[in-house]
């Protein structure tokens, strides 16, 4: 494979850096106020949350605590000895991503759902591991998912003037989604044989959902929760052979022992049970009684996000990650146009429309690839014989396509001034070393990617049904006072690396927050950086300010501000992996979600 060295020439021939891309003229003019006014945040290493003066960062909801369900709040034991029926009227573990959706377009009262990605089953049960069977299974399946809860600003019978967020319990929306609700499945792939079990002949209906990394949201107010590492799930009690497409999607590769309690999760039993997940899930917020939809239109790999970009025509797409290295960037554009006017019109609106996969050129240019059965490659003589198959086993097609594998990529913002979309590669160590899939490509331009990037695109038309874009790099991680051109960042200010949930705010910052991993964290080029982190981007400048850094072992994952730029939701996710951590609570370490003001309640980021 060739590799493509880094050098000053090829990253302005691919368009890196402010300068690189003649496109980027309506972005600078947009603009010209100062964006960051904050005290930028020192790197640390202590174990705690620390935030600009001025700012204070509350725990608002940590693990445990009650979602606030008119069933009941059974309150968080210290021990962990709390049981699965408990565990599911309480925030389950470890706090992703996360959005906000106003009561009646309030900035200070609404609903937060916030995706529990996985379980520390160390942390979750007295015990830990020793003698782990139904009982803490159960629990666990209990501690994924998808929380909804009841928020509001508080003014009165607080001792400050900012006011204090509260939980609303109990609430008729609070509600907990985990791995034993019923979902439909809809879409192309619904009801297709491969999606078909025993316990569901039809092919429609699935138990749960799991691996809910990151997120995404519809202008029409529904939340969408993206299951990626879904296959640590499944395993098999007896030796068994895997077929192609499943080791494509890494099952059988490591997992959680929850297949030992639950055939479903045993591949030799139920094999079929692996491919109803991997899919981006639909949730109505605001209708508590609501099935939950696993849309199916978006494809089936190790899903991080499903950020929206509607265009001035009522056109709309959404941007999808395949969060592994040497993974794909999506993009799903649905077939018709949405209405602001009616929401029911909206309602199956991502069952119909085109997955793309992207192809990233030298130069800048670039292509969407349509995952669309009968085109090119995926036929019937290829192993595709139906559009749900190309669905089911999306990453088969974009192979055959010959999409541009990427460095993991993760987060994604969409700028509505400029209409630039911006996709977060947070690492890729193994690119361009012996045995790996490939050297690197004109859009992961560097070997041992230790750091990672940030590519920004421009839809041509600035449509989000465009089949071509323009792109450029935003960012490439690092420290810009490096040397090393594996570890150089090309960005003013403040040195970061593994960018992974990105967040763009109604002022046009963008909110990068960092996932170096707990091995990573403090060690070899990673040791001036301290813990994980939040930094603010002015996209105009370039200037990269910390405002935010994370107690020991935890990442931050999930950003939302509401729309007056007042209030702003941050969670802290594993705290203590891999350096010993009591954070919150001087106790046992429990992911939250946090609540951020200015002390004076003005706008966050001036
Ligand atoms: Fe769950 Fe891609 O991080
Ligand atoms: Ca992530
Ligand atoms: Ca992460």
């Amino acid at each position: 494979m060739r590799t493509f060295k880094l050098t000053r020439r090829n990253l302005l021939g691919a368009g890196v850096g402010l300068t690189g891309a003649p496109w980027l003229g309506a972005l600078r003019s947009v603009s010209a106020a100062q964006l960051l006014g904050f005290e930028r945040v020192a790197a640390s290493s202590a174990d705690e949350v620390r935030v600009p003066r001025g700012y204070t960062a509350r725990v608002l909801w940590a693990w445990g605590d009650p979602v606030g369900h008119p069933a009941g709040s059974p309150a968080f034991k210290p021990d962990a000895s709390n049981d699965a029926r408990e565990q599911a009227l309480q925030a389950g573990m470890h706090h992703d991503g996360m959005h906000f959706f106003p009561l009646e377009g309030r900035n200070d009262h609404g609903l937060l759902a916030i995706n529990h990605e996985y379980t520390g089953e160390d942390l979750l049960h007295p015990a830990g591991m020793t003698n782990w069977g139904r009982a803490q299974a159960e629990k666990s399946m209990a501690a994924v998912g998808v929380s909804v809860i009841e928020v509001r600003l508080g003014k009165t019978g607080t001792n400050d003037n900012i006011g204090r967020w509260e939980i609303v319990r109990p609430s008729h929306y609070a509600r907990r989604i985990t791995l034993t609700t019923p979902i439909r499945i809809a879409g192309e792939a619904a009801g297709h044989p491969l999606m078909r079990t025993t316990a569901d002949p039809t092919g429609t209906q699935v138990i749960g959902t799991m691996m809910n990394c990151a997120n995404g949201w519809t202008p029409w107010g529904t939340y969408l929760t993206c299951e990626e590492n879904f296959q640590a799930y499944f395993g098999a009690r007896e030796k068994i052979e895997l077929g192609a497409a499943q080791r494509r999607y890494g099952l059988g590769e490591r997992g959680y022992p929850h297949f030992q309690f639950e055939p479903r999760f045993d591949l030799a039993i139920t094999p079929n049970e692996a491919n109803r997940f991997g899919w981006v899930v639909e949730i109505d917020p605001y209708e508590p009684q609501s099935v939950p939809v696993k849309r199916t239109a978006l494809g089936r790999f190790r899903h991080e996000v499903a950020v929206p970009f509607a265009g001035a025509s009522g056109r709309i797409a959404f941007y999808l990650c395949d969060d592994e290295g040497f993974e794909y960037l999506y993009k799903f554009v649905a077939r018709d146009a949405w209405n602001a006017g009616n929401r029911a019109v909206n309602r199956d609106l991502l069952d119909h429309g085109t997955l793309h996969v992207a192809r990233f050129d030298a130069g800048g240019k670039g292509d969407w690839l349509p995952l669309v059965y009968g085109t090119g490659p995926l036929t019937s003589a290829n192993g595709f014989a139906d559009q749900a198959t190309v669905l089911i086993h999306a990453r088969l097609a974009a192979d055959a396509l010959g999409a541009t594998r990427m460095d993991r990529p993760e987060g994604c913002a969409v700028d509505a001034r400029s209409n630039a979309i911006f996709i977060a590669c947070t690492n890729n160590s193994a690119r361009g070393t012996a045995g790996a899939k490939e050297g690197a490509n004109p859009a992961n331009p560097r070997v041992r990617n230790l750091f990672g990037h940030i590519v920004r695109i421009k839809e041509s038309n600035d449509d989000p049904a465009a089949a071509s874009f323009r792109w450029d790099f935003f960012a490439l991680a690092g420290d810009a006072a490096r040397p090393e051109p594996e570890f150089k960042g090309n960005l003013r200010g403040d040195a970061f690396g593994s960018p992974d949930n990105l967040y763009l705010d109604a002022r046009g910052v963008l909110w990068i927050q960092t996932d170096v991993s707990p091995s990573a964290l403090g060690k070899g080029p990673y040791a001036a950086l301290g813990n994980n982190q939040m930094l603010a981007a002015d996209i105009t400048t370039g200037e990269v300010r910390r405002f935010l850094t994370a107690p020991r072992g935890a990442e931050v994952a999930g950003c939302v501000l509401t729309a007056d730029t007042r209030t702003m939701f941050v969670n802290i996710q594993h705290p203590g992996e891999g350096s010993p951590s009591t954070w919150p609570d001087g106790g046992r370490p429990r992911s939250a979600t946090l609540v951020i003001r200015r002390d004076d309640g003005g706008v966050i980021g001036t």
